[in-house]
C-alpha cells in the first residue's frame, strides 16, 4: 500500500512537472490551504509536499512554482517564530539548503548561528519548467533545541513559502506563502 502511495505521489509530482511546461502565468496568490489528497502528501497548483517515513528519517518531496527559494516550515508557536525550517534553493545546477529556526514572528535564521546542528540529509534538487523540487530527509527528532520532534501519528502545522523566481537567497521575503495541518 505504502509503496503504491509513493508511485501515485511520484506520478502526480511527474505530471505537475510536465503540466509547467511552457506556462509563464504567476501562481494565484492568496490561495486556499492545500487539503491533503492522501496519507502522505499535499498539493496546490503551485506548490507540493509528499513525504514517506523511513526509519529515524521521514524523506521529504517538496515543489514549487518557482527558480527562487522555497520553504517548508514544522511548527511555528505564531507566524514563523519557533518553527523549523528546511529552505533551499538550485543555482547553475548546485542544490542548497539550510537548517533554520523561526527567530521572530517574521524572521528565521540558521542553526548554526544559534548553536545548534544542521541536520537536513539531502538527497536530490532539480530546477525544470519554471519549478524547483528539492528531496531531503529530516531525523523525527534530531534532539537539537532548533528543531522541532516530527512525532509520527501527531497533526503538525506546516508552513510552505517560497520566493521571487530568480531569488537563489535565504534573504528575499515569499511571493507566497501558505499553511496547513498534517500528520506523518
Ligand atoms: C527573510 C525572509 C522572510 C520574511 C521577511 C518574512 C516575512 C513575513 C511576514 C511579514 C509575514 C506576515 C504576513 C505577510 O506580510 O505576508 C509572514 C508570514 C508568513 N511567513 Fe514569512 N517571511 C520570511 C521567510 C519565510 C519562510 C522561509 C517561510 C517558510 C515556510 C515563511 C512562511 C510564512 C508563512 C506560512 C506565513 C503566514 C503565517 C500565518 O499566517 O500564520 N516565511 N512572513
Amino acid at each position: 500500500m505504502k509503496k503504491v502511495i509513493t508511485m501515485v505521489v511520484m506520478l502526480a509530482l511527474s505530471i505537475s512537472f510536465l503540466a509547467a511546461s511552457g506556462e509563464k502565468e504567476e501562481a494565484a496568490s492568496p490561495s486556499p490551504a492545500p487539503a491533503p489528497d492522501s496519507a502522505s502528501s499535499a498539493s496546490l497548483d503551485n506548490a507540493s509536499l509528499a513525504w514517506e517515513t523511513a526509519g529515524e528519517e521521514i524523506i521529504f518531496t517538496f515543489a514549487a512554482k518557482t527558480t527562487g527559494w522555497l520553504s517548508v516550515g514544522f511548527n511555528p508557536s505564531r507566524v514563523m517564530k519557533d518553527a523549523q525550517y528546511v529552505i533551499g534553493y538550485v543555482a547553475n545546477g548546485q542544490t542548497t539548503v539550510r537548517d533554520d529556526f523561526g527567530t521572530g514572528t517574521f524572521a528565521h535564521g540558521p542553526d548554526t548561528d544559534l548553536g545548534g546542528t544542521d541536520d537536513i540529509r539531502l538527497i536530490s534538487g532539480r530546477e525544470e519548467n519554471g519549478w524547483t523540487e528539492l528531496v531531503f530527509a529530516l531525523p523525527i527528532d534530531s534532539g537539537d533545541e532548533y528543531d522541532v520532534p516530527l512525532t509520527l501519528g501527531e497533526s503538525h502545522k506546516i508552513l510552505i513559502a517560497y520566493g521571487p523566481d530568480g531569488k537563489d537567497d535565504f534573504r528575499t521575503k515569499h511571493t507566497f506563502k501558505t499553511s496547513f495541518e498534517a500528520t506523518f
